[in-house]
């Protein structure tokens, strides 16, 4: 392939000057969205009919709440300590104009936020406690409620504020609440015990949520008041058939459910059970509605998120908002393609593939997504177009605990992190060789937070099989970094581990740092407040003292979530370059110096 550092710099550039799109809603007349076109995570709006856009923040924006198209304004979140992820609450007119805070309230980990037009409620944790809070805009702010697990606000309206977590403390089941502003009251709800039940919307004072009660993932409308539960029923047949395995958003629009349903990594919006066409790919947050008209973004693996207008039974979405790869980029992201493997015990695992390299079998990277409760889909995503793009064959598995294949297939990771799932990872080498993908002699594993994670493990516990490894914001000890944990992160380990403290040491990569015999790349951001730099350093200091090779590169004023392009170079440039002197065809594996 291609080498030198010039043409991964160039490559870099390109890819993360191509913006991305992620719809919240329309406001004020305008559709408003999410997009990193002039280099930050900035709110956007624009008006459809006219094409004019306007850029609603400077600085970066870290998350913001689903929009009401009755209201001008959109609430979001930005990060005031330099990626330490205390954030405040602000926001801004739809149509421009300067943002304002919402309220007074100190910077916390803001980790979910709804709007209703006036008052925004949100889940903030602190060093000690998580708790449900409520501000008005350019008012006050209030706790509401202290809670004592994982839990995340999904909406507010009228006297409710609705969310969902792990309220009953099992660790393989999550609940709704109901919260009830006058009262106080706090009604934790399910269907049927052990079953899982997420993201609740309100409308009217009735509640649609996604539950597994009865088996697959269906949206469900529930009446806090009368305790009646009824399945959301559909005029049209297309949602049925389609029969998705979960949802990534859904909502009422005049009384109508719409859902954005996914099946194996794509996802598709229906409106009373009825399709609206868009292309293939994944729909990025939520549809728009407007004038009559419906807006989404969409990407693919292959191609960056664009905006369409969509409209139900009629034929090609329109371009609203367009976005193209340059030519010799958009050629090494051509063969993208998704399989299902069997792993060591007969489950099947899917897999997303990207022939990135002109060789067949090539120099390629077995990639691992963070999480763990996240996915690799059919969704453009700079961190595997780079690595394709740089010419290396991509097999990136949905490992066991990944979301997108079911409740049971997600919660097999609970009680056994960097078990079974790290098993997957490595079957994922195997079968790339088996399909003539991957070249055995050049085979990286790379990936970021819980991708870093798992790399390092395999890195230590499986040494043999990598020809070097690139461990992002990687987690390196789970008891130092409980230590260092929010109240928020804590619970995430306990609910990780189901509690077994007595795994920690033995799924630590630390206890195996003397065992890794391939060059190491480790890239982490200095103020990561999930996954800390600390135990990173301590991880080091022990490949130090065993005469590994290595390379680190710090990153300063950054934390765990990339939101400006300066940091996505940062972090994936030494990525590139590492495997790029590593993987090349003749390379020489680097010999460790004697200790
Ligand atoms: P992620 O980061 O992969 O980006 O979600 C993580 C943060 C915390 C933990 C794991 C991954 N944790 O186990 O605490």
């Amino acid at each position: 392939m291609e080498g030198g550092v010039s043409r991964l710099v160039r490559l870099v550039e390109e890819l993360v000057s191509i913006p991305t799109y992620a719809l919240l809603g329309s406001a004020g007349g305008r559709i408003v969205y999410l997009s990193t076109k002039e280099g930050v995570v900035s709110l956007w709006s624009l008006d459809p009919a006219s094409g004019e856009t306007a850029r609603l923040t400077e600085a970066p924006v870290s998350g913001a709440a689903p929009t009401r198209p009755e209201s001008p304004h959109v609430v979001f979140t930005r990060d005031v300590s330099r990626g330490r992820e205390l954030h405040r609450i602000l926001y801004a007119d739809a149509a421009g104009g300067e943002e304002k805070p919402v309220s007074d309230a100190p910077p916390m980990r803001v980790f979910a936020l709804a709007f209703d037009g006036e008052r925004v409620a949100f889940t903030g944790a602190t060093a000690e406690e998580m708790a449900i809070y409520m501000a008005r805009l350019g008012g006050g702010w209030e706790k509401l409620y202290s809670l004592d697990t994982m839990a995340f606000v999904t909406d507010v309206e009228g006297d409710y504020i609705v969310g969902y977590g792990n309220l009953r403390h099992d660790p393989r089941t999550n609940e709704i609440f109901v919260y009830r502003i006058s009262t106080g009251e706090m009604e934790v709800y399910t269907p049927r015990d052990g079953s899982n039940n997420k993201a609740p919307r309100l409308s009217g004072g009735r509640v649609l949520f996604e539950s597994n009660f009865e088996g697959r993932s269906r949206l469900y409308v529930y009446d806090p008041d009368s305790g009646v539960l009824e399945r959301a029923g559909f005029s049209h047949g297309d949602y049925d058939a389609y029969d998705p395995v979960e949802h990534d958003a859904y909502g009422w629009h005049e009384g109508i459910v719409w859902a954005v349903a996914k099946k194996e990594g794509r996802s598709r919006l229906f409106l009373d059970g009825r399709e609206v066409p868009t292309p293939r790919g994944t729909i990025h947050g939520v549809p728009a509605f407007l004038h009559g008209r419906i807006y989404v973004a969409v990407s693919n693996i292959s191609e960056p998120p664009r905006i369409y207008e969509a409209s139900p039974g009629s034929g090609e979405p329109r371009v609203v908002v367009d976005n193209r790869l340059p030519e010799w980029i958009a050629e090494r992201l051509q063969r993208a393609w998704f399989a299902r493997y069997r792993s060591f015990d007969g489950l099947w695992i899917p897999v997303y593939v990207v022939e990135g390299s002109s060789e067949r079998p090539g120099p390629g990277v077995v990639y691992v997504h963070g999480g763990p409760w996240s996915e690799v889909r059919d969704m453009w995503s700079v961190m595997l177009a780079s690595i394709a793009a740089a010419g290396f064959n991509v097999v990136a598995p949905n490992f066991r605990g990944s979301t997108g294949y079911g409740d049971e297939f997600r919660t097999m990771d609970i009680g056994d992190p960097g078990g079974r799932d790290l098993g997957d990872v490595v079957e994922a080498r195997r079968w790339g060789i088996e399909q003539g993908i991957l070249d055995p002699s050049r085979v990286a594993v790379m990936g970021y937070s819980y991708g870093g994670y798992m790399t390092l493990l395999a890195m230590g516990r499986h040494p043999n099989l990598w020809r070097c490894g690139v461990a992002g914001a990687s987690v390196a000890d789970w008891e130092e970094m409980y230590g260092m944990s929010d109240a928020i992160f804590k619970k995430f380990i306990e609910v990780l581990f189901a509690g077994r403290r007595e795994l920690w040491r033995e799924r630590s990569p630390s206890t195996y740092a003397d065992k890794v015999s391939a060059p190491l790349c480790l890239i982490h951001p200095q103020n990561d407040t999930r996954t800390p730099l600390k135990p990173v350093l301590r991880y080091m200091e022990k490949l130090l003292d065993h005469g590994k090779v290595f390379e680190a590169h710090i990153v300063p004023d950054m934390g765990h979530v990339l939101t400006t392009m300066e940091e996505a170079v940062k972090m994936l440039l030494p990525a590139l370059i590492f495997l790029d002197k590593h993987l090349r065809a003749g390379a020489e594996p680097s010999t460790p110096p004697a200790p």
